[in-house]
Formats: C-alpha cells, structure tokens, sequence
C-alpha cells in the first residue's frame, strides 16, 4: 500500500517571515490531517528557519535542488551533505523549471539523483512533457527518455527509494490542470517503465505524484485515480489552507 504524499514546492517565493509563519501555519493545521505525509520545499536560503519550524511536527522538509559534488571549488551550490545537515528527507530533482529554464539534462538529473540517494536524501524526480510534445503525440516517448535517463544506473533498492512525479509541463503555473484520466494514463506508463526495467513488485511500490495546477478543488479527483500516490504542489501550496485542502482529499481517500 503506497502512502500518499503531499509536497509543497515554494520555489522562489517568500521571505524568511513569510516561511516561518507559512511553516508554522501549516505544521497547526496539519495535526487534523490523517494518513498522508506532508512536506515542504522552500528556499534553500530559509530551510534553516523552517526547519525550526517544523521540528517535531509531523511535516517534513526538504530542498528544490542540488549539486552532486560533495564539496569543493563550486560557488553557488549546495551538497547533499549540506542538505542532510540541516534535516532535509527530500529533494526535488529535475523539475521541469529546472530542465527548461536553466537547461539541466538528463544525464545531471541523473548524477543528482544518485548524490542525493548515497547520502541518503529522497529524491523526488521529476519528468513531464511540453505542450508540443503532447500536442505531437510523443508524451509517452518524452516521459520514457527523461525517466530513463533520469534514472540510469539506479539500482532496484536505490529507485524504491525515490519518489516519482509527473509534471505536465503545460500544466505548471497556468491553471490548465491534467485531467485525472491523462494523468492516471501516464502514472501508469511510468509504473510499467519502472516494471520493465527492474519487476512488478518495485514498480507498485513506488510513489508517483502528480503536479501542475493542483489546488483543494480538484485534487481528490485527481487523488482518486489508483496510480495517483499524491501531489507536488506549486502556487498552492503557498497558502495553509490551500495545502491542506489537497491533502484532505487524500485522506478522504483512504
Ligand atoms: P503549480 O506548480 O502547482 O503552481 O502548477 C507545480 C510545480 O511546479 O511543482
């Protein structure tokens, strides 16, 4: 039985007060909400705060990227021990922003994933395709290459280990959510991915999230879908309420 998550990206938005009183707001809130895991990605700058925060509540935190070196001549990144350092249990990995916007590849995201994992942080890797793409036809290749790429070299212990999330591209900040029936769609294709390249048993366990234009008002819908194992949440997920509303619907759920 795959336990739903609901992760919180606050990319870069807030400022230290803004995420200690979102923190704090959500972590209250949270005590009224059963069955579901909880957590929060803000800014790299004010994990500290938040982790403050949150210590001892039942929310998790983690980072919205990373670099895989361990240390060095690298001005400007942020290690994995870094991230465990200040109680980081997730990263979010090649999100599309990520990919589209500062032009990582697949073969990065790849050495990311494996630096997060040998240093035992969760990675949530992330893979979704462009409007064009869909509009071609090619979801199904697109998602298949960043997976496989995403995932190269990552043993069968390491990917149960890893949180998946499908992230339309064109869903993401606009407001055109998938429908539950696309998304369960590609959840599905990417159980089987996941299937093929290591056995059935892996892929059920593995939590796949679906992300783009989540809000309280439409996710049970799309949590209601058998390979829907929870949200990755953008815009809103910068209100308590909102967040919280989103994991109701799973609770509901179950
Ligand atoms: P959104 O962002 O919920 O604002 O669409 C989702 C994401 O980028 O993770």
């Amino acid at each position: 039985m795959r336990r739903a998550l609901i992760a919180g990206n606050w990319k870069m938005n807030l400022d230290r007060a803004a995420s200690v009183a979102l923190a704090k707001a959500i972590a209250e809130q949270a005590k009224a909400v059963e069955g579901v895991d909880l957590a929060v990605f803000p800014p790299s700058v004010y994990i500290d705060a938040v982790r403050e925060t949150l210590h001892g509540s039942r929310v998790s935190w983690g980072a919205q990227n990373m670099y895989p070196q361990p240390n060095g001549a690298f001005t400007g990144e942020i290690s994995a021990a870094m991230l465990v350092d200040l109680g980081c249990h997730y990263v979010i990995l090649g999100h599309s922003e990520r990919r589209h916007i500062l032009g990582e590849t697949d073969a990065q995201i790849n050495q990311k994933i494996l630096a997060a994992l040998a240093a035992g942080l969760v990675p949530v890797v992330c893979v979704g395709e462009l409007l064009a793409d869909r509009e071609a036809g090619h979801t199904g290749k697109v998602i298949r290459q960043q997976l496989e790429g995403s995932l190269a070299n990552l043993s069968a212990e390491q990917i149960a280990a890893s949180v998946i999330a499908y992230e339309p591209v064109w869903a993401i900040g606009t407001g055109k959510v998938a429908s539950p029936e696309q998304a369960e769609e590609v959840h599905m294709d990417l159980r089987k991915i996941l299937a093929g390249r290591y056995n059935a048993t892996i892929a059920e366990g593995v939590r796949i999230l679906y992300g783009g234009s989540v809000k309280a008002s439409n996710a049970a819908e799309l949590l209601a879908q058998p390979n829907v194992d929870g949200a990755l949440v953008g815009g809103a997920s910068l209100k308590a309420d909102e967040f919280l509303g989103i994991a109701a619907g799973v609770s509901r759920k179950a």
